[in-house]
Order: structure tokens, then C-alpha cells, then sequence
């Protein structure tokens, strides 16, 4: 019987034979019905090819030793003038304190931006509600970051001292000049501030037993070096 190939072997020009039967058309594969969709499993950190952080990143060190450093000293600087007879010194470091305060905001800002868009390290084993604390310690100062200066701020412009950050850039009033109000907003800078300052002391004393009871290398995740 013919088939489709035998027509290689007719010399060219011929006319194909009436009796090449068509070619059967070929078996069609049954397809398989489609599977149900499927979620992709979670792809373990180690398979991304990037180790699970165990410290903080240098930009996330560098804001947190600078900004401990200017708060703890401009906390200083403001409990001391704040009891100073009038006097050159004392204007003098009411505006270094006012300075620093501003600086320490601006600072604030970028460091909430870089916290909110990298992921600190993983938590060290430790109980649930040492857990709980040591984040809510941290998320109270930075409300404090930003709740202290604001509030300073707030009250040399009720005050009727406008802010010169460092004698060049004139800030903005957001508050206009009253003197009941100053009063007020002076209570709140304090209390703000004594907040700060027990917030700091909470979280010192957490460092102090990580290092000294728990020896569980959590220091060194804020600290330069190898990991
Ligand atoms: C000698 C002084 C200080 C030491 C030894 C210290 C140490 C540390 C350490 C080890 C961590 C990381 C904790 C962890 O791995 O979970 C940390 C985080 C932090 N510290 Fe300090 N600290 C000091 C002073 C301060 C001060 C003065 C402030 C602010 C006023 C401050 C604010 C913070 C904040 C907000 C975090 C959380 C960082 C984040 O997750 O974004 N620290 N500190």
C-alpha cells in the first residue's frame, strides 16, 4: 500500500497517483487534566543565598552610636543650664542645647526611615515578655526622639524665641508667641524629656544583664567587627 513517502521515489513533475491515500491524521495525546494551582513553598533564608542577619547593618550602628552620644550630652547640657542665673554662658548653651535638639530630630527622621525599610536582626532566644519589653522600649524612644525636640521646639517659639539652627537657617514657628502657653509647654518638654532619660536607663540595664548574666553576644549586634 502507498503512503505519503513512496512520492520521494516519483521521478519530478509526475502526478500523484489517485490511490496515495491522505495521511491519517496522527493520534491525538489525551491531555492530562491541569493540576490545581499550587502556592509556591516559602524559600528558606539560607536557599536565597543570603545568611539570616545576626547584627544590625553599619548605617543602622552609626545612627545609634551618634544619636546616643548627642542625646545623652544635650540631656546633660539641658538639666544643667536649666538652673543657671542669667549670664552669657547660660544663653550660650540654651542655644547649643537648642541646636543639638534640632539636629537630634533631623537625625531621628533619617533613622526612621532606614529602620523602617531594613530589617533589624532576629531576635535572640529569650522569654516572650523580655521580648515584648525590649521592642516596646525601643519604639517608645523613638517616639521620644521625636516627641522631645518637638516639644522644645515648640516652647521657644511660644516663648518668643524663634530657632537659628547654628546662627545660619531660621526655623519656622509652628507655635505663635504666648506666654501660658510657653508655661505649659515648658512642663511638657520636661516631662518628655525625664521620660527619655528613664526609657535610656531601662534600656542600659537590659544591655548591662545580656552582658553580664546572659553572655548572649547581643552587644556585639551593635557593635562593628566580624560577626
Ligand atoms: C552605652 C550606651 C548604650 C548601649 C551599650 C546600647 C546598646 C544597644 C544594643 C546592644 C542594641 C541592640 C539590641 C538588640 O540587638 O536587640 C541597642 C538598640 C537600640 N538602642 Fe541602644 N545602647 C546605648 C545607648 C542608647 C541610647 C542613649 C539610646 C537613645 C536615647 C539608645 C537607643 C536604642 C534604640 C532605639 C535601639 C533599637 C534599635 C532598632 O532596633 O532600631 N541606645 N542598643
Amino acid at each position: 500500500m502507498s503512503t505519503i513517502d513512496d512520492n520521494a521515489s516519483l521521478p519530478a513533475g509526475s502526478p500523484v497517483p489517485a490511490t496515495v491515500a491522505p495521511a491519517a491524521p496522527a493520534p491525538v495525546e489525551p491531555i492530562p487534566a491541569a493540576a490545581p494551582a499550587q502556592a509556591a513553598p516559602p524559600v528558606p533564608p539560607v536557599m536565597t543565598g543570603k545568611p539570616a542577619k545576626t547584627r544590625y547593618d553599619g548605617l543602622a550602628m552609626g545612627f545609634h552610636w551618634l544619636l546616643a552620644i548627642l542625646i545623652i550630652c544635650t540631656f546633660s547640657v539641658g538639666w544643667y543650664m536649666a538652673d543657671l542665673p542669667f549670664s552669657m554662658t547660660r544663653l550660650k548653651l540654651f542655644n547649643w542645647h537648642k541646636w543639638a535638639g534640632v539636629t537630634i530630630l533631623a537625625l531621628s527622621a533619617l533613622r526612621l526611615l532606614w529602620r523602617l525599610s531594613h530589617r533589624p536582626p532576629a531576635d535572640l532566644p529569650m522569654p516572650g515578655w523580655q521580648k515584648f519589653g525590649a521592642h516596646a522600649v525601643h519604639w517608645l524612644l523613638y517616639a521620644a526622639f521625636f516627641a522631645v525636640p518637638l516639644s522644645g521646639w515648640a516652647y521657644s517659639s511660644a516663648a518668643g524665641f524663634p530657632i537659628v539652627w547654628f546662627g545660619v537657617l531660621q526655623l519656622p514657628d509652628f507655635v505663635s508667641p504666648d506666654k501660658a502657653l510657653a508655661a505649659t509647654l515648658k512642663e511638657v518638654h520636661g516631662l518628655f524629656a525625664y521620660g527619655l532619660g528613664l526609657l535610656v536607663l531601662a534600656h542600659l540595664g537590659a544591655v548591662v544583664k545580656h552582658v553580664v548574666i546572659d553572655k548572649d553576644g547581643l552587644l556585639q549586634r551593635m557593635l562593628p567587627g566580624r560577626a
